[in-house]
């Protein structure tokens, strides 16, 4: 087991990717603490993880609230005395022109997403400390390194993810705190509203041809957390089939015709 002794908070982690999340590490032997706004949901995630027999406390939180964020980490340290994993997923991703974003709906992507990811790690850090280093992921995602159309607040915000994941990197090497970002491509969640046409022309810019799975970037978190990641820090994984990679796809029609035929 990876992570056994080990407790491990999730933001956001009642469904989608976070819950992935907090599957794959839970079945490494961590104690799981479920942070949401949804806490009924919470509760039911918290209940399977448990049924699956690992030890999971949800908690009802909003990221961007400072007073909120304060008392789920109090709560953590009440229930396990320990915090050596953050995952910071919480996340909201209104698609809108930025012509017609409204400052309020502006401000409010900004806060989930970044300031969340702020002030949580700043809750956990020093419970990391207390037990000589952790591990924090951050959930960036493509839209933070490509632009597209309607991402701008949502962009935005990713983009502060990735460089405030180097930044923390940088900061907290010294406190034996690894810090990473997972950036997905297309999942199918409870936050994606894709048309028929929006999933087309995601999968002809996909080398992959096709979307992501939680499953996956639960994967991806896991090895983050873990000791098989132990000298990697300040790094963005692409969890995306491709697409961030990806320029122009010739058609291999399109291509020459080997050498010397
Ligand atoms: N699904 C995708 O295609 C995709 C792609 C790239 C990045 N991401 C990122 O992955 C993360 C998880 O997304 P998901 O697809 O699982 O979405 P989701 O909507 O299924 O889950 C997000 C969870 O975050 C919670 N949440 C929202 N605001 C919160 C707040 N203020 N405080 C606490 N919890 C809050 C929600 O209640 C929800 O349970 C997000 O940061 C998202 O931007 C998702």
């Amino acid at each position: 087991m990876k992570l056994s002794g080990k407790t491990a908070l999730v933001t956001g982690g009642a469904q989608g990717l976070g819950r992935a999340a907090a599957v794959a590490m839970a079945r490494e032997g961590a104690a799981l603490v479920v942070a949401d706004l949804l806490g009924e949901l919470a509760e039911q995630t918290a209940e399977e993880l448990r049924a699956d027999g690992a030890e999971a406390l949800a908690v009802v939180a909003d990221v961007g609230n400072p007073e909120s964020v304060s008392k789920a980490f109090a709560n953590t340290q009440k229930k396990f005395g320990r915090l050596d994993i953050l995952v910071n997923n919480a996340g909201i991703a209104p698609n809108r022109l930025l012509m017609e974003q409204s400052l309020d709906e502006w401000e409010k992507v900004l806060r989930t997403n970044l300031t969340g990811t702020f002030l949580c790690t700043k809750a956990a850090v020093p419970m990391m400390e207390e037990v000589g280093g952790g591990a924090i992921i951050n959930i960036a995602s493509i839209s933070g390194q490509r632009g597209a159309t309607g991402r701008s607040a949502y962009g935005v915000s990713k983009a502060g993810i990735i460089q405030l994941t180097k930044i923390m990197a940088v900061e907290f090497a010294d406190k034996n705190i690894r810090v990473n970002a997972i950036a997905p491509g297309p999942i199918q969640t409870a936050i994606t509203d894709h048309s028929s046409g929006t999933v087309e022309n995601y999968l002809s810019r996909i080398p992959m041809r096709s979307y992501g799975t939680p499953e996956a970037i639960g994967a991806a978190a896991l090895f983050l957390a873990s000791d098989d990641a132990s000298y990697t820090t300040g790094h963005v994984l692409n969890v995306d089939g491709g697409f961030e990679a990806a320029g122009l796809m010739f058609p291999k029609e399109d291509l020459a015709a080997p050498a010397g035929t």
